[in-house]
C-alpha cells in the first residue's frame, strides 16, 4: 500500500515539474513578444511594402499603384515618385549603393536608383517560375546575407534565394517548415539576429524563421489587433518596433507594434 502511495506521489510531482519546465521554456525563449500596438491612417494607396531607411529615421513605403514615399515615425508622408502602372509589392535596400530594390507583380525585381533621387527604376531580373501568376506573384523582398536576395510569392508561400545579380541559388517551400503558412505577403530579414520575418496576410499572422529557413521559431497571430489586410512589414530594432502596413485603397493604416526582446 505504502509503495503505491509513494509511486503516485512521485508521478504527480514529475507531472507538475514537467509542466512547469515546459511553461518556463515557452516564456523564457528570448524570442520577441508583442506588447502593445498603435496605429494611424497613412496616405499611401495600397501600402504593400515597408523598409526602414539606411539612416534609420524613417520608413520607405511602396504601394500597388507605384507610389514611393518616405513615411516619418509620426506617420507624415512625403511622396517621392509615382511609378504609374508599376504594381510594386515589396521593398528593400541594397546597403552598398543605398538603391531601393523592389519586387513587382507578377515576377519582376527592379532597382530604384539613389543617384536619380529615386526617380529611375531599372529591371534587375525576373523570377521565371512566377511568370503569369498575376495577383499571386511576388509580394515580399528582403536582402539576405548582405549581397543576396530572398523574394517570396503569394502563391503557395514559395520563396527564392538569389544573388544580387539575379542568379538563382535555391528555391524554398515555406510549408515544408511551417505547415500552416498559406502565402507570403511580405518579408523582412533581421541581419543582427539572423531571423526572417514573414507576413501571411490571409491568416493575419507573422511567422518567424531562422535565417536559413530550416526552423520555425515562433508564430504571432494578429487576430486580436485591428489590422485588416497586413501586406508590409519592417523592423526597427533601435526603437523596439515592428511596423506593419495595410494594403487598402482608402485610408490604409500603419501599425506600430511595440516589441519586447526584439
Ligand atoms: C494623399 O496623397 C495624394 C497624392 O498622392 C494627395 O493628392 C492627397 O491630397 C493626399 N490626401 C491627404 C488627406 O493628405
Ligand atoms: C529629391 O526628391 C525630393 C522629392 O521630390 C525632393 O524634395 C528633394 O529636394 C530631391 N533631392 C535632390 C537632391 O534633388
Ligand atoms: C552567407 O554568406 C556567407 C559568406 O558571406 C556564406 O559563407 C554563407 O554560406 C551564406 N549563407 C547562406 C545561407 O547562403
Ligand atoms: C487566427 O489566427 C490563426 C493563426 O494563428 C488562424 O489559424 C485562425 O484562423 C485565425 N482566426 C481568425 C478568426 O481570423
Amino acid at each position: 500500500m505504502k509503495i503505491y502511495l509513494f509511486l503516485l506521489i512521485t508521478f504527480l510531482v514529475q507531472c507538475s515539474m514537467g509542466h512547469y519546465l515546459e511553461t518556463r521554456a515557452n516564456t523564457n525563449d528570448n524570442l520577441p513578444v508583442i506588447e502593445k500596438y498603435y496605429n494611424s491612417r497613412v496616405n499611401v494607396t495600397e501600402l504593400s511594402g515597408l523598409k526602414l531607411s539606411a539612416t534609420k529615421d524613417f520608413l520607405w513605403g511602396i504601394g500597388d499603384e507605384g507610389q514611393l514615399a518616405q513615411i516619418s515615425f509620426r506617420y507624415k508622408v512625403t511622396l517621392m515618385e509615382n511609378f504609374k502602372g508599376v504594381d510594386s509589392e515589396g521593398i528593400t535596400i541594397d546597403p552598398k549603393t543605398e538603391d531601393l530594390i523592389v519586387c513587382i507583380e507578377p515576377n519582376r525585381v527592379s532597382r530604384i536608383t539613389k543617384s536619380s533621387n529615386y526617380t529611375v527604376i531599372k529591371d534587375i531580373f525576373t523570377v521565371k517560375d512566377a511568370n503569369g501568376w498575376k495577383k499571386f506573384g511576388l509580394e515580399g523582398i528582403t536582402l539576405f546575407n548582405k549581397t543576396q536576395i530572398y523574394v517570396g510569392a503569394q502563391k503557395d508561400a514559395l520563396l527564392w534565394h538569389y544573388d544580387i545579380k539575379g542568379n538563382l541559388i535555391k528555391k524554398y517551400q515555406l510549408k515544408n517548415v511551417a505547415s500552416k503558412i498559406t502565402e507570403i505577403a511580405d518579408l523582412s530579414y533581421d541581419e543582427e539576429k539572423n531571423r526572417l520575418w514573414v507576413l501571411d496576410s490571409e491568416l493575419r499572422s507573422i511567422f518567424l524563421f531562422n535565417g536559413e529557413i530550416t526552423k520555425l521559431l515562433k508564430t504571432y497571430s494578429l487576430n486580436e489587433t485591428q489590422i485588416y489586410n497586413p501586406e508590409s512589414i519592417a523592423i526597427d530594432r533601435e526603437n523596439g518596433n515592428i511596423w506593419i502596413g495595410e494594403d487598402r485603397k482608402d485610408n490604409p493604416k500603419l501599425f506600430r507594434l511595440k516589441m519586447r526582446n526584439l
